[in-house]
């Protein structure tokens, strides 16, 4: 059996540019697409460094257009697609949800009906941990119950969700489906070649403990020291991008393999371990052997205080289970953040 290929559209972005690294490692072919309207070619780059591939075939498209998502099915045969070209930032997706719903709606619904009317693949959707809501029944399994979106940025997650299922339900699609639910995704790759570039300030944590350290930002506010857990701060799940990465090699050896138990399934993506702000605080110092910068604010609106997963579904069914320690996760992302200053050097 010759090698399977797998297209990645959004892949020169953070994930999307960790996960083109694990496919070409476990031996896929993958293709490329990417419309570059959120990041430039520095993790592109890098994937073909560390992959020592410099042929990974790249369509600079955007996936809304039909004809041009046309073109990559008619010059390869599919075997699976990952789909991560969408928006995702959640406070812009408040300030600008038509802009979210036409762009992460348009442009799954254009790959998908691509898919079908080339017979139809197997179809991986980047979701989120977001669809579960604001939850109290911790850890989240696959079963907990979706809630009412808290974001526009959240109801495009579900609503692909349902886009998916639909599309595998229905007769003569050929689409087999899986949504994988990240939490939270931070990290970069251990070469320092690739990881996440935030735009402007970001909101993310990582992103900010990192500038921080670096001092491109003074200060990092702790949002929040009076929530009910056990230091005060929110606890959330952070699962490193390449482990998260390898979880996506599971899942689409899984379906090309024909070894799903549904055509459609879902997977948490989490370590189970649920970490506090102040501990990454703490971690990122410890493993970096740097002081941060940071002080107390208030709570941020929309943040919930506790959110982790209970990942043994995927543990069980993909043969799949989180491996890197929040240290060397801690070390990557200020290893990326050198490496970032130094691009910015020459
Ligand atoms: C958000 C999204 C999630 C998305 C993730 C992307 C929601 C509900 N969640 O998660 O869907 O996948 O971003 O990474 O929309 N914090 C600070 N100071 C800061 C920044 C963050 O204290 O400057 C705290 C937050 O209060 C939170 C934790 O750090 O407790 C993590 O925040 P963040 O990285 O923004 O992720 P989430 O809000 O959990």
């Amino acid at each position: 059996m010759g090698k399977k290929t797998v297209l990645v559209t959004g892949g020169a972005g953070y994930i999307g540019s960790h996960v083109t690294v694990e496919l070409i490692n476990a031996g896929y072919d993958v293709v490329v697409a990417d419309n570059m309207s959120n990041c430039d070619l520095t993790c592109f780059e890098g994937v073909k460094e560390v992959t020592g591939r410099t042929d990974i075939p790249f369509y600079r498209i955007d996936c809304c257009n039909q004809e041009s998502v046309e073109t990559i099915f008619n010059a390869h045969a599919i075997d699976a697609l990952i789909h991560f070209a969408a928006y995702k930032a959640v406070g812009e997706s408040v300030e600008q949800p038509l802009k979210y719903f036409r762009n992460n709606l348009d442009s799954f619904i254009t790959v998908l009906s691509v898919a079908a009317g080339h017979g139809g693949c197997n179809v991986l959707f980047s979701s989120s941990a977001t669809v579960y809501g604001e939850t109290d029944r911790l850890p989240v399994t696959e079963e907990s119950p979706r809630q009412p979106a808290m974001s526009p940025y959240g109801a495009t997650k579900q609503m692909c969700e349902d886009i998916l299922e639909s599309s595998v339900k229905a007769a003569g699609t050929g689409i087999k489906g899986m949504a994988l639910r990240y939490f939270n995704p931070v990290g970069a790759h251990p070469s320092a070649l690739l990881g996440e570039l935030p735009r402007g300030v970001p909101n993310n944590l990582i992103p900010y403990v990192t500038q921080t350290a670096i001092g491109k930002r003074e200060c990092l506010t702790i949002f929040g020291d009076d929530y009910p857990t056990p230091d005060g701060t929110c606890l959330r799940d952070y699962i490193d991008v390449v482990d998260l990465a390898k979880a996506h090699v599971a899942a689409v050896g899984r379906m090309v393999d024909g070894k799903m138990k549904k055509d459609y399934e879902i997977f948490n993506v989490g370590t189970g371990r649920p970490v506090s702000v102040l501990e990454i605080v703490r971690a990122f110092e410890k493993a970096n052997g740097v002081k941060l910068n940071y002080r107390f604010g208030p709570r941020r609106a929309g943040d919930i205080t506790a959110i982790w997963a209970d990942p043994s579904l995927a543990n069980r069914e993909l043969g799949w289970t989180a491996q890197r320690t929040l240290e060397d996760t801690m070390k990557s992302a200020w290893e990326w953040e050198l490496h970032l200053a130094a691009l910015n050097k020459k």
